[in-house]
Formats: structure tokens, sequence, C-alpha cells
């Protein structure tokens, strides 16, 4: 059979799958690495590894495909590897698509029944000293942190009897502690969620499992120093809809979205659940606790944000209601209300972000956002949201104010990472570093380097791949020896 991928939105221009596992010593670099930076940029993301099954696919059903940029005196190494997921090897050993429809084993080939469906393909974490690939509908899969070879998938040494863990942990910065938790996590459709907690040395100390008020996708959560946050949005599940051949999720844009706070020192049978008509949710930039209130900011659209994922209601997917923009949520736990109020950050469409992680589950006021600018140059059909990031954001939260800089026509960019640049710096004070991708030219994939201080002015440093990847979701980065 002759191996060809589809002519559709998710297998051209942008999203065609690369499928290189690359070993790169000292990439191309204009400009200069600053000597100060060191250490190990990982991400993951999806790159088909082959044509999809049904004949089309979604964008983020691909094969996880790992990469790592190794940046220490100046230089920049590279490596990538797909995630020898179980999917993955059986498929590789049949050499074609076994299995179907995202989230949907029931349109697998009949060969691989109960086998693993995870791609591993959504992020990286780096806890208890080993280095993680994930992807919420399935455990993590441990990786060799220096050659990114897959050491397997990993239930925390048979602690994890959830059979899901999120791909957005948070970690403690004080205590060092990891906090997540999976959804559907007594399998496919199953309203169980199990909060999952793992000491600093990588033990699972804590699983309990309670219901959600609904199966609903729960990609993102919140910690602070004191309390639990537990996001649930209308976008469900329903496993008739899935043995019909249907889709995994909907959106119903008629259900409550609805968010859970729990003290960390407490039960999950103490969530105290708060309501909103429905939302669309993106990501999680931080959230903090003061006296009886807690705040959640988080990247907010008024209706559905996937265009992936269709409207229960056969309504097409409507980008302006799908606009994430940052929102603070405050919530008062002093009160009796089951509202909280909602105010509006910025205005711009953004998403993807990222804060100085000494911060993390505390009061912050640096972050920084992928953001599409409509104003500006974009390209369409690029990734989640099918649409391209053509702007890097560092944004001060206490003043409101916002420093950006727009990376080009025909480049997307990724999302960022900050690397602060000693130990002892201010908030926000380091480094940003985000990978982009040009379709101009030569098209071809580069890790831009940023200082913090400077964002209008653009990258101090790219270094160059000589070919173009696929986009990569969420990362980490892990310091080196000389950091
Ligand atoms: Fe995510």
């Amino acid at each position: 059979m002759t191996l060809h991928f589809p002519d559709t939105p998710a297998f051209t221009g942008f999203n065609r799958p690369a499928r290189i596992e690359a070993e790169i010593l000292d990439l191309e670099v204009e400009g200069k690495i600053p000597s100060d930076l060191d250490g190990t940029f990982y991400r993951v993301g999806p790159d088909f590894h082959y044509p999809p099954r049904l004949g089309d696919d979604i964008n983020i059903n691909g094969d996880g495909m790992v990469s790592m940029f190794r940046v220490a005196g100046g230089h920049v190494d590279f490596k990538s590897r797909y995630v020898r997921t179980e999917k993955f090897l059986l498929e590789s050993a049949a050499r074609r698509a076994l299995f179907g429809a995202y989230h949907n084993p029931f349109t697998d080939d009949a060969s691989v029944a109960g086998k693993d469906r995870t791609t591993a393909n959504t992020s990286t974490v780096f806890h208890g000293g080993k280095l993680f690939a994930l992807k919420e509908d399935g455990l993590p899969h441990e990786l060799d942190p220096d050659t990114l070879e897959t050491r397997g998938r990993y239930d925390y040494r048979g602690k994890m009897t959830s059979v899901t863990t999120s791909s957005h942990p948070k970690i403690d910065p004080v205590s060092g502690e990891m906090i997540t938790f999976g959804y559907e996590a007594r399998g496919l459709a199953t309203r169980d969620v199990a909060l999952q907690i793992v000491d600093r040395s990588g033990v699972l100390v804590r699983e309990e499992f309670f219901l959600a008020p609904y199966v609903s996708m729960q990609h993102d959560f919140a910690v602070t120093s004191r309390h639990i946050i537990f996001i649930v949005v209308p976008i469900t599940a329903d496993e008739a809809r899935m043995k019909a051949g249907g889709p995994h999720w909907v959106f119903e844009h008629e259900r409550e979205t609805l968010i859970g706070i729990m003290p960390r020192d407490a039960s999950t049978k103490d969530i105290r659940w708060f309501r909103s008509p429905s939302l669309g949710l993106g990501h999680v930039a931080n959230a903090f606790s003061d006296g009886d209130k807690v705040y959640l900011d988080v990247s907010t659209c008024a209706q559905n944000i996937y265009p992936f994922i269709g409207n229960s209601d056969g309504t097409p997917f409507d980008r302006a209601t799908g606009v994430p923009r940052l929102m603070r949520f405050t919530f008062d736990l002093g009160g009796n209300s089951d509202g909280f109020e909602a105010e509006t950050l910025f205005d711009d469409f953004m998403d993807m972000p990222e804060i100085d992680d000494r911060y993390q589950l505390n009061a912050y006021s640096r972050g920084f956002f992928a953001i599409a600018d409509g104003g500006k140059a974009a390209l369409n059909n690029v990734g989640t949201l099918g649409v391209g990031w053509n702007t890097i954001a560092h944004v001060d939260l206490a003043r409101r104010r916002m420093e950006r800089f727009f990376i080009g026509p025909d480049a997307a960019c990724q999302e960022p990472q900050f690397v602060p640049r000693r130990a002892d710096a201010e908030e926000g004070d380091g480094y940003l570093l985000s990978v982009v991708t040009r379709l101009d030219r030569e098209p071809h994939t580069e890790l831009a380097v940023f200082d913090t201080r400077h964002i209008p002015d653009g990258p101090v440093a790219v270094a160059r791949l000589p070919f173009r990847m696929r986009a990569a979701i969420h990362g980490c980065w892990v310091p080196g020896p000389g950091a």
C-alpha cells in the first residue's frame, strides 16, 4: 500500500506531517545565545506517523513527537524522537494506522481492541528526577532526558490506579510537590476524576477519586498555595454517541460551566462548586489565594474555543465567540454565593500562558503569552485553535501593560518558555524562548531567544533547524549544571 497523507487541513501547509527524528550537534545561530542560558527546552506535539485510518483526522490526533533544544555555552544542540507508545509500536509493526478517531476506540481496527490509545503528544514535565510526555487520555510516558528514548508507560510503581492524568500538572515551588489529576479516570466517558499528588521525590502520596458534575473535557486546572481548583466546561462526552461513530467531544452551550474549589489539606468531599452560564476556557496562567478570596487567571471566551469540536445544536463553530482573552475570576469563599466575578484583563486574542515558575500558585505580576494579532499578517489553519500565533507578549499584570513583538508574516510562534536570568533575578527578568516556524523562503523551524527586558526589540538570537517541524503544543525547561 502506498503511503500518502490526505490533502486536508490537518495534513497540509503548516500542519503537514514532518516525521523527522533528528540529532544535530550545534544548530546554526544568528545573533548571540546568552552565555548564562543553560538548560534544556523539552516539548512535545502531534506529528502523524501514518495517514489516518478514517481518511482524515483532526490536528491534535497525531503521534507524540518530543524534541529538545539543549542550550549551554552559547551552543544549541537538538534532538527529536517519537514517543514509543503502544499505539506507535503497533502501527509501526503494521506499517499503517490501526487506531481511528480522536478519543473514540469504537473506530479502531479490531486487532487493537483494548490497547493503549494515547499518543502522549500534549506536554512534557520534569519532576522527581524523571522526564515525562503527557496526554490527558492516558498515563505518563517516561523518557530518557538525554536520548529521548521512551522508557515506558509510568504508573508510579503501581500506585496510580486512575487510567488518566492531566497534561497540566502544577508544581509547588515551595514544597516541590506535583499536584495533578485525571478525568475519565475509571475509563471512557466515566464521571470519575482522580486528584493525584506526587511528593518532591516522585512518590505518588495521594490519589482520591470524586465524581464530576458531568463528564467534561477538563483540560487544565489550577492550584494555589492553599486551594485546588477544578474546571468543568460544557465540552461533554457520551459513550452512545461514540459507539455510533460520532465524536468523543461536543460543546453543549446550554450547560453550566462549574469551577470546583477545595482546600489542599481537605477531602474532595469538600469541593465547593461555583457556577456560570457556559464559557469556553483555554489555559490557566496562574491562581492564588488571599484571605477568603481565590483568584484564577485563565484565557476565556464566551462559547466553544475549539474549532475541531462541534456544537451540540449543530451550529457551526463561531470564531467571534471563540476568541480567548485573559480573564481574572474572583471567588469569595467567605460568602454564600455560588457565582463569581469575572474581569477581562487584556482584550487581545491570547493563550498559551507562561509565568515565572518561582511564582506558581502564588500572587504574581508577570506573564508571557502567544497572541494572534488580527491587525497583522497571520497564518490560518495552524495548530489546535486553527489560528497562527503571530506575536509574543510580556504582560505586567499589576500595571495592566503589555510589551509585544510581531514575529513577521508567513510565520507562527508557539508557547513561550521563561527562564530566569539568575536564581535571585526579579520576577520575569530573564529569557523567553519560543519555537517559530517560517513558511517563507526555505520553510524551517527555529528557536527564538528573547531578553525579557527588551521583548519589542525582537530575539537576541535565533537557532535554526535545517528543516520544518510540525508544531508542538506544550513543554518545559530543565536547568542545566551551569544555570
Ligand atoms: Fe494544554
